[in-house]
């Protein structure tokens, strides 16, 4: 587009795209340290994509574009894409969709140094671009398969398990220590077709074979790793164009993916390489407590509405369930109605209730819950004390005690909210099936707990409607 402009303007205009650049990359910086609280949140978001849409626009002039068919079309057919999935894909499938979009973050970067690669002569390439191309290729295909593969995992498509021949532990390290070859074999014969080709199949294999062995119930964290390689691959491809904000943008994904993979580990107790190396999940209940024949206790509406409405505290702690059923304006009316009554209602909100960061936060704000009822696990433990009634909502291994006391637990060492020190615990769900991990839960059988059974929004409508009732 530059070659449109006057003149004079374009002598400038090397020095104002780096500025612009330069300001669009603070956009993004600022844009992330507001997505870390659920009130700044949302201007976090506009204000990285305003950056994204700066350096989208500026790029257009950096570059000597001669057709812009191609660009309008990818821009039209990408925003309807983008907005269809924002409007009609669930919460609950987040992490699906995040998956695919991280597979299309990889395998574009891996197009862009597939394209340089094919357009220029390989041979004129400093030694630099040579050894992004190759990562380029190497990472972005990674993520592509990877990512694909997860996501069939999350939507069922294909079985949860491992799915693994014996060693493949071994073969994925081997494979990609070739593929590592392949790089430098590359970088200093890059006119060797057959070479970058070998690189560019056996990346797509490792992604495959990498994934296919973790366990579906580890793939949210597999899917924030992806994302990061998808940063790592962008961020090889702006060295490939030569471009300062895909480097920073992409670094900055990268940084932002790991340090929420590390999150995610530590709040699950994991370590990063059991969740890429072990099994987890997926129905194995071994280690869990032996409950024996101990019984449980249930209860209705009218009575939960008694317990609530006559005490002083009550502390709420969501959980996946509360997403499944969509249940969080009712859950918000029954606050509602029993603050009106005079109780102090808290929310009690685990670091990984639900199936992604920050799921229950977005839920919750999507009720207009105050931002500063939520109580994050350090907050509200110290609380349940001094709490009459706590109403578990679908959330069951983040309130496990097994974590505490089955040492051979999948989940033991992981931080619970201890909602066992409260007077009364009443668990909503729709029957005693385990939770994500796949384990009993002591919980439901304690003296001090009831079972309230039923899909939660129903049963948060019949609570309301009972509350109401009782005036
Ligand atoms: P879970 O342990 O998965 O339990 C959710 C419970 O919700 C289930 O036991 C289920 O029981 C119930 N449920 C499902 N649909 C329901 C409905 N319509 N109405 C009422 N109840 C319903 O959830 P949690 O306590 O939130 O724990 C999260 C788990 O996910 C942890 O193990 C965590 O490590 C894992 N995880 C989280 C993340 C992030 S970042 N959040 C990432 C990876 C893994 P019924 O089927 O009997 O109803």
């Amino acid at each position: 587009m530059s070659q449109f402009l006057p003149e004079a303007i374009q002598a400038f205009l090397p020095n104002t795209i780096q500025l612009v650049y330069l300001v669009a990359t603070g956009f993004f910086i600022v844009g992330i340290r507001r997505l870390g609280s659920p009130a700044t949140a949302r201007s976090g978001n506009q204000l990285a994509s305003f950056g994204m849409l700066m350096g989208v626009a500026v790029t257009l002039f950096d570059r000597e574009i001669i057709s812009f068919e191609f660009i309008i079309a990818g821009v039209v057919i990408g925003a309807l894409i983008g907005a269809i999935a924002a409007k009609k894909v669930k919460m609950t499938a987040m992490p699906e969709m995040v998956a695919v979009f991280n597979g299309f973050g990889g395998g574009a970067s891996a197009l862009v140094a597939w394209g340089e690669f094919t357009r220029l002569d390989p041979t004129l390439f400093e030694t630099q671009a040579l050894v992004t191309t190759g990562l380029s290729i190497l990472i972005g295909s990674i993520t592509f398969t990877g990512s694909f593969i997860a996501f069939g995992k999350l939507k069922g498509f294909i079985p949860g398990g491992r799915i693994a021949l014996p060693g493949q532990n071994y073969i994925n390290l081997l494979l990609t220590a070739v593929a590592l070859g392949l790089v430098g074999w590359f970088t200093v014969d890059p006119e060797y077709q057959l070479v970058f080709w070998s690189l560019f199949g056996l990346a797509l294999l490792i992604g495959v074979l990498t994934v296919l062995p973790i366990g579906g119930a580890d793939m949210p964290v597999v899917i924030s790793l992806l994302n990061s390689y998808s940063g790592l691959a962008a961020s090889m491809a702006g060295f490939v164009l030569g471009n300062n904000l895909l480097i920073i943008s992409g670094a900055l994904v990268g940084a932002a993916g790991l340090i929420l993979t590390n999150i995610m580990c530590q709040a699950m107790n994991r370590t990063l390489l059991n969740v890429l190396f072990g099994s987890f999940g997926g129905g194995d209940d071994g280690g869990s407590e032996e409950l024996g024949d101990k019984s449980i206790q249930q209860t209705f509406a009218d009575d939960v509405a008694i317990q609530c409405s006559y005490a002083k505290k009550v502390v709420i702690v969501p959980g996946y369930g509360l997403a499944v059923a969509q249940a969080q304006h009712t859950l918000k009316e029954v606050a509602n109605l029993l603050e009106e009554k005079g109780v102090d209602v808290k929310y009690g909100i685990h670091p990984v209730a639900g199936r992604m960061p920050g799921h229950m936060n977005v839920l919750l704000a999507e009720a207009d819950v105050p931002y500063d009822q939520l109580y994050d696990m350090d907050q509200i433990n110290p609380e349940f004390k001094s709490t009459d009634v706590v109403l578990i909502i679908g959330a069951n291994d983040v309130v496990n005690p097994a974590a505490k006391t089955s040492p051979g637990s999948p989940i033991y060492g992981m931080p619970i909210l201890n909602v066992d020190e409260a007077k009364r615990t009443i668990v909503f769900k729709r029957s005693m099936s385990p939770g994500y991990a796949g384990i009993e839960n002591g919980l439901f059988y304690n003296e001090k707990n009831q079972m309230f059974f039923g899909d939660a929004k129903k049963s948060l409508q019949s609570l309301a409607g009972a509350i109401k009732e009782l005036d």
